[in-house]
């Protein structure tokens, strides 16, 4: 896809799609609806009439050209009240993208966005316009898909504009290939497959990644990560992508980000039932997000340090399968009895904290398809965020709102701690069904000892049913925009 800017009269412009943003509380009074409308003999006013179309955030409007202006469709696309701030430009554009998917061009009327709203915008029509089609063949493969877009606004491209539409497009690449990681069907993508996509994108922005096979993770240390992969005929996977900004220093900060890559999650021996294993190739969604942000980071040249790393393996119930009632030591050293190999997530995790804790970042970050009781507690659209320093609880937060992800705080909450008690070593791995959202945040805790750290339960925003708002079903890249919006807040302060 192709996205350029132009200052073009709207009703002059050839192309199958134009859209149009309405702020105005009566559609027909907006100018550039009127200017439109005149060209079109009045059936754009008809069609609000009859349709009794407001222009609230994301309404939308389809109307046919007719050949009376150079358009085939028009769009109307509502912004709603409040003033247009990134997130309503970038929902606005995921409307655009996912009307314009099956065309082969499309224009987007933004007379009043600034830079940062056309960042959000420009991201949103290529997020929008995602799908996932590696395995349709034949009739099945779309016949057309978006390749020319142009987003009209009011004077002349300047650098600021170009800036932005640049940003916005590096940020959407990097959400899209965290989708097609999170949607590839696991016999297509073993931890190996995973690591090669690392290192291979790492390579294409010029940035290091490297990887650890069996044998290399068995001489680092990473004695859980090896538990989980006992069951399996996949060798596991440990990576580490650095980007380092150019005139970094003493004073640069250092954000390590660390993902759970479970290619595979069958549950081990204590299975999941059929109907939760379905989607369990989502367990690898930490990762995806994990790769696309480091990557991001480093094409988007932001001036701080920020590393991702990945443990990932299937988890399966081969013959050496690991058990309930195994004990087993982990890098940090503190030794971990085996409750429910289902909860296999926070055992990887708990070697790569301690791996990354070891690189003495400013902050720690990880996203984790963690719990199901995650989903229970927030539902099926809105992630947990756990920290343990409430300045980078409110960032993260702060981050959120601008990127229109939900995430909402849990607490990690001390009274919950005896539940990790075991007779036979130091730690039990899984506490009670009550709270187990919290229980598998107070695990990892132990794992990241002083580090300033925030805990992303992405369980149930990774992969959905059904589409919500920017989200689309399947895989949704879920996180990577708020992180990346965190990283600039952060850079902004050290450029
Ligand atoms: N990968 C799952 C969590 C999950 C569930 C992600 C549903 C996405 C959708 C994780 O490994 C898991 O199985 N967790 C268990 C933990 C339990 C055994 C303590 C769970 O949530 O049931
Ligand atoms: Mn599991
Ligand atoms: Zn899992």
């Amino acid at each position: 896809m192709k996205i350029t800017l132009s200052a073009e009269a709207p009703q002059g412009i050839a192309t199958d799609l134009l859209v149009v943003a309405v702020s105005h509380k009566k559609a027909q009074l907006d100018p550039v609806v009127q200017k439109l409308d005149r060209a079109m003999g009045g059936a754009l006013a008809n069609a609000i009439k009859s349709e009794s179309f407001e222009p609230k955030r994301g309404k939308t409007l389809s109307v046919e050209g007719r050949g009376r202006v150079k358009a085939k469709h028009v769009l109307l696309v509502g912004t709603g009240d409040a003033k247009l701030g990134t997130a309503t430009a970038r929902l606005l554009g995921v409307k655009a993208g996912r009307a314009g998917m099956s065309r082969t061009s499309l224009a987007f009327v933004a007379p009043s966005f600034d830079a940062p709203a056309l960042a959000a915008l420009s991201e949103g029509i290529m997020t929008g316009a995602y799908r996932y089609t590696r395995y349709l063949t034949g009739s099945r493969v779309p016949k057309k898909q978006l390749a020319k877009v142009q987003i009209v606004i009011a004077s002349k491209p300047d650098e600021a504009s170009k800036a932005a539409l640049h940003e916005g497009t590096v940020i959407a690449s990097a959400v899209n290939f965290a989708r097609d990681l999170v949607n590839c069907p696991p016999n297509d993508l073993s931890a190996t497959v995973l690591a090669n996509h690392a290192a291979e994108r790492s390579r294409a922005v010029g940035i290091t990644c490297k990887v650890w096979d069996k044998k290399g993770i068995e001489k680092l240390n990473m004695p859980l990560l090896l538990a989980v992969n006992r069951g399996s005929k996949e060798e596991p996977r440990f990576f580490h992508i650095t980007y380092k900004p150019k005139n970094a220093n003493a004073n640069t900060p250092k954000v390590v980000f660390v993902g759970k890559g479970l290619t595979f999650d069958s549950g081990g021996l204590c299975l999941k039932p059929s109907g939760s294993m379905l989607e369990m190739k989502m367990d690898m969604a930490g990762a995806a997000t994990t790769i696309a942000i480091v990557t991001a980071a480093a094409e988007l040249g932001l001036p701080i340090e920020v590393h991702g790393i990945v443990a990932s393996t299937d988890n399966m119930t081969g013959g050496d399968a690991y058990r309930p009632g195994d004990v087993f030591p982990s890098r940090d050293g503190k030794t971990v009895e085996i409750i429910n190999t289902d909860a296999e997530g926070r055992l990887v995790l708990a070697d790569a904290l301690t791996y990354a804790r070891e690189l003495e970042p400013t902050y720690i970050i990880d996203h984790a398809t963690l719990t199901g009781a995650c989903t229970v507690a927030l539902g099926a659209y809105r992630a947990g965020l756990f920290s343990n320093d409430d300045d980078l609880a409110a960032r993260y937060k702060r981050a959120a709102e601008a990127s229109g992800e939900n995430f909402w705080q849990l607490p990690l909450d001390e009274d919950l701690k005896d539940e990790l008690k075991s007779s036979i070593a130091d730690l039990k791995h899984t506490g009670s069904r009550l709270g187990g959202a919290i229980t598998a945040a107070l695990f990892l805790q132990e794992f990241v000892g002083n580090c300033k750290w925030a805990h992303l339960d992405i369980a149930a925003p990774a992969y959905l049913e059904k589409p919500l708002g920017i989200m689309p079903k399947g895989g949704t890249g879920f996180g990577v925009l708020t992180a990346l919006a965190l990283l600039r807040e952060l850079g902004a302060g050290h450029a």
